[in-house]
């Protein structure tokens, strides 16, 4: 094959691909070292409370089981920062579903038997876990990065009353789970005092240095592997009960542990994203200019630790308003600890502001892309900083043009087919920069081959091929002469695979290590190169993480047309658009990947997914894929991914934007708002399942 791969920007396929078509490709759950046991974990049945007693008498007579663990005999662990990871240390049930004890076997099917005959007795307390806006206990968390706490500029509800046009809407964002197909899962082993994990994780460095933590072992002594993973969505991002359970069976049977956790148990352990209570209030001008913005918002947290759905940053940066008010507002109750779900914040955040724009536009009578054009600035409205690169009208336009946009009849229930109205909605989309240090190292080989060494992850999205790229392209070489070493704890450290930050961050490093080398090997030009090669490191530090001077952000556009069936009250996704501008794309095969996967995640948040606090259980009733319903592939349509390219000098040496992220972020409300020129009607909670549009 010719080498036009090799440029950044080209559409290389993934490298590991014919590995994972092939079931070659090993993921934490496979790899089975000699003599290893197997772990089921045994959740919490009661929603608040202590364990008062167990009985594992019966759990012990399986045959095969060799250990039953709980806080009663489970190795002691040092301190967390994470309070979620202090698993099997004390009597307190935090929720449902907290894990209360762990039974290790010669097999998998004796674990499961075995956990099922725990006999746990506990106190059991009142509880408290339904999110109320207007509950006592909801206070404004503190706001260390600008994303939370109540942020206000001029006098917002003055200028709210005294607006020609007025929006004052309340949006339901409900509890979402990220399911990725892999379930969370590790295998550890402890040989002379090391210990090595495989685990499945977005950030293996941060795994490694939490175990080191707990465990009071030097970084040195573990090796944490995650070499590949099936997709985790924010919830491997930070590590997970299960690797601390599988770690510290190891330790205390003496045999290697493997821990897959059931999926049924994923929604109370391993994060989801907390249901948001909205309340949206525009007020504007008779042509559009917004004059008042407010977005008040109420997630919850758990009694574990805060954590902040933050869904009023979004709203901070998108219109410019001489008035606003965003007000972020968390309510500790007791239910499992909420954590990141792709755009943690932005999606239902932007799922209310964009549908309130689209009220406020149809209230004007204003065309909804219009509006946002006669809304859009180039300087952050929050900071007042410029934005180092904002193309929001131009993906809007560019939208509006590949959608057919101008053909619409803007008045709702316009265009029916038989029993099925048809409509079409516009949202906008952001999404931030975050780049984080990152160190890594590249090598030339006398034999012409190049090896970089980072502790990327690739979570689905293709980091070993585009990091390939990067330094091929750095180099000069062609892309296959280049090879990618990620996923291993011993590698350069490197930030995780979140917050759409690991390209931009990893490849920093990767860049700036490839440039050495380069100079390295122009200094040596002509000479054979030793057998061990010659190389070169790299360490962002100081680098990725000082402060731009800029407000940098990823925009999009998102375009959808939906047929509601006025029968059936069932919604269909015909056609979705967006449109992004993330700087430099640098791999066009496996970014637009990466935004089609997430506009389908988009779709599913709008039209499926959905979950349950069941008051009389506290827990979660959408426990499995029969309940949970992410998109099927019936249910998705062509979806079509466009970018602008932009040349931001603000950025990193690669000019990228992050790209994980953004496309599920405008989705909902372009769906909501095409339901709503569909049918006229408005609904304000999500999924717009059947039952809620008829
Ligand atoms: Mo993403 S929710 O930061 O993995």
């Amino acid at each position: 094959m010719p080498d036009t791969a090799s440029a950044l920007g080209a559409p290389a396929e993934r490298r590991e691909g014919p590995q994972k078509v092939t079931g070659t490709a090993r993921y934490a759950a496979e790899h089975t070292p000699e003599g290893c046991a197997y772990a089921w974990p045994v959740p919490a049945t009661v929603a608040r409370g202590a364990v008062s007693a167990v009985d594992a008498t019966a759990a012990l007579a399986v045959p095969g089981v060799v250990e039953v663990l709980t806080h009663l005999n489970a190795p002691r662990l040092g301190k967390p920062d994470d309070a979620t990871l202090s698993v099997l240390q004390d009597a307190r049930v935090p929720h449902r579903g907290w894990y209360v004890a762990l039974v290790v076997a010669d097999t998998l099917e004796a674990a499961r038997e075995g956990a099922a005959a725990v006999q746990v007795t506990y106190a059991e307390e009142p509880y408290d876990v339904i999110l109320k806006a207007d509950h006592p206990e909801a206070y404004v968390p503190e706001d260390s990065d600008g994303t939370s706490g109540e942020h206000v500029r001029g006098d917002a509800e003055d200028a709210f009353a005294a607006a020609a046009a007025r929006v004052d809407a309340l949006y339901r964002v409900p509890p979402l789970h990220n399911h990725p197909m892999e379930p969370h899962a590790a295998t550890a082993h402890w040989q002379d005092g090391r210990l090595t994990v495989h685990d499945s994780s977005q950030g293996a460095t941060t795994v490694r240095d939490v175990l080191a933590g707990l465990f009071a072992l030097p970084k040195e002594q573990i090796t944490v592997v995650s070499e590949h993973v099936g997709g985790g969505f924010g919830s491997k991002g930070t590590p997970r009960p299960h690797v601390v359970l599988a770690s510290m069976a190891a330790r205390a049977t003496g045999r290697p542990v493997k821990l897959a956790l059931p999926r049924r148990q994923l929604a109370a352990v391993v994060g989801h994203r907390s249901p948001t209570l909205h309340r949206v209030r525009l007020g504007a001008e008779a042509d559009g200019t917004l004059t008042s913005v407010i977005h008040e918002v109420t997630a919850h947290t758990s009694r574990v630790k805060e954590f902040v759905e933050t869904a009023t940053a979004a709203t901070r940066i998108m219109y410019p308003s001489p008035h606003a008010r965003t007000t972020q507002r968390v309510l500790p109750l007791d239910v499992p600890s909420p954590s990141w779900m792709r755009a943690p914040g932005e999606a239902p955040g932007m799922y209310a502001l964009e549908s309130a724009m689209d009220e406020l536009a149809a209230t004007l009578g204003i065309d909804p892309v219009e509006l946002r054009l006669r809304n859009d600035t180039q300087t952050e409205p929050d900071s007042s900083l410029p934005f180092s690169s904002r193309h929001l009208a131009e993906c809007l336009r560019e939208g509006a043009r590949r959608f057919g946009w101008s053909e619409r009849d803007p008045r709702p229930r316009s265009r029916a087919e038989g029993p099925v109205l048809v409509g079409s909605g516009v949202a906008a989309a952001t999404y931030p920069v975050i780049v984080s240090p990152s160190r890594a190292s590249a090598h030339a080989y006398p034999d012409g081959s190049f090896v970089i060494r980072v502790n990327a992850t690739d979570i689905g999205q293709g980091a070993r091929t585009v990091l390939a790229q990067v330094a091929a392209d750095v180099l000069g070489v062609p892309l296959d002469s280049v090879r990618a070493d990620i996923g291993n704890s011993d590698l350069p450290a490197a930030p995780l695979a979140g917050g759409s930050c690991g390209t931009g961050s990893w490849g920093w490093a990767v860049h700036e290590a490839c440039t050495r080398l380069a100079a390295r090997l122009a200094g040596q030009r002509g000479q054979q190169l030793p057998p061990e090669g010659v190389g070169a490191t790299a360490d962002t530090a100081g680098e990725a993480d000082a402060d731009s001077g800029y407000s940098r952000h990823s925009f999009g556009a998102h375009f959808a047309e939906v047929g509601v069936d006025t029968v059936s009250g069932e919604v269909r996704v015909r056609r979705l658009l967006g449109v992004y501008a993330a700087g430099h794309i640098l791999n066009s095969r496996t970014a637009r990947s990466q935004f089609i996967g997430a506009m389908t995640m988009g779709l599913g948040m709008a039209l499926t997914e959905g979950s349950t606090m069941d008051a009389a259980f506290g827990d979660f009733t959408e426990a499995d894929l029969a309940a949970y319903h992410v998109p099927a592939h019936a249910d998705v349509p062509a979806i079509e991914a466009h970018w602008i390219d932009e040349d931001d000098p603000h950025l990193n040496p690669m000019g990228s934007k992050g790209i994980g992220e953004i496309g599920i972020v405008g989705t909902a409300a372009a769906i909501g708002n095409a339901v709503h020129h569909a049918t006229g009607l408005r609904l304000r909670e999500l999924p717009l399942t059947p039952d809620r549009v008829l």
